[in-house]
């Protein structure tokens, strides 16, 4: 039986870990900020990223997530999603279902190992006309080169990075891939909570500094043509904080970064 747990208008959270104390009131924005975190660490402690299933087929995200990420296909209605990263591919199903409603979108798969069983469950699956996948190191010429063209002539595309998230590996697939996005439509670099969850039992002291955080920051310190948009990870527990990078329209540009705001989808 589910237990009730008493926690009124007078509720306070007291945290303690390596000699400090934090201590904050349960229902303020601070008491969401650190439920949240810690609702962040138990999930990669307890590993339930990995247990949760998109129509049928293994998807890697966090609930909040997913439910983020249908809205963003819901407001973009891309003609082209590329992931980097697709795993067992409950994500490319994941945005197929939601294209399926729009009755609209090509989505491409990258990975630089697609398993046979994967592959064969995938282009089985009833939604596996709308996914075309690419096997290959997503910061390869050559695989960037297919998925450029595949983006060609496209008026909206939407790009998600979910591949390797160290942070050398970010910066690069950032440097590549936003030049295939569309104004007004987003860059998605994920996995940024490994940097807030090196420090759970079954972290890695080498996360907090190697996670995509530090190359989202620097990406965006010399691409004033994205902005970071909190609307996206406004439910605070999500495994991308500070990832859902949108490119700004040409006219919201600042009259001196304004060349650089335009972009031509899958153009050399
Ligand atoms: C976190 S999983 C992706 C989860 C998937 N996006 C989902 O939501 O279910 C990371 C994937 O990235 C792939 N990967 C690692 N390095 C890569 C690279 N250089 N290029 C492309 N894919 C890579 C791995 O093979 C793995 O399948």
């Amino acid at each position: 039986m589910a237990k009730f747990v008493a926690a009124g208008a007078d509720a306070t959270i007291t945290l303690k870990s390596k000699g400090e104390t934090t201590k904050v009131d349960l229902y303020s924005e601070e008491g969401y900020e650190l439920l949240a975190g810690l609702w962040t660490k138990l999930t990669a402690q307890f590993r339930r990223q990995y247990d949760i299933s998109w129509l049928g087929v293994p998807i890697i995200q966090f609930p909040e997530d997913i439910v983020v990420l249908q809205e963003l296909i819901w407001r973009v209605r891309p003609d082209v999603i590329v992931e980097c990263g697709i795993a067992h591919g409950g994500a490319l199903l994941l945005y197929a279902t939601v294209c399926e409603a729009i009755g609209h979108s090509h989505i491409v798969g990258v990975d630089v190992e697609i398993r046979a069983h994967n592959r064969v469950a995938i282009e089985a699956h009833p939604l596996s006309s709308r996914i075309e996948l690419i096997e290959g190191s997503s910061v390869a010429a050559q695989t960037f080169a297919k998925v450029q063209a595949r983006c060609a002539g496209a008026q909206r595309v939407l790009v998600l990075l979910d591949s390797n998230h160290a942070a050398d590996h970010v910066a690069r697939e950032l440097e590549l891939y936003h030049q295939l996005v569309t104004p007004d439509s987003y860059l998605v670099a994920m996995d940024g909570a490994q940097g807030q969850v090196y420090d759970i039992p079954s972290g890695q002291r080498a996360w907090r500094r190697d996670n995509p955080l530090p190359a989202i920051r620097d990406f965006l310190e010399r691409h004033p043509e994205f902005e970071n948009d909190g609307h996206f990870t406004r439910l605070k527990a999500t495994s991308s904080p500070d990832g859902f990078l949108r490119r700004r329209r040409r006219e919201e540009m600042p009259a001196r970064d304004a060349a650089g705001a335009g972009v031509v989808a899958g153009a050399a």
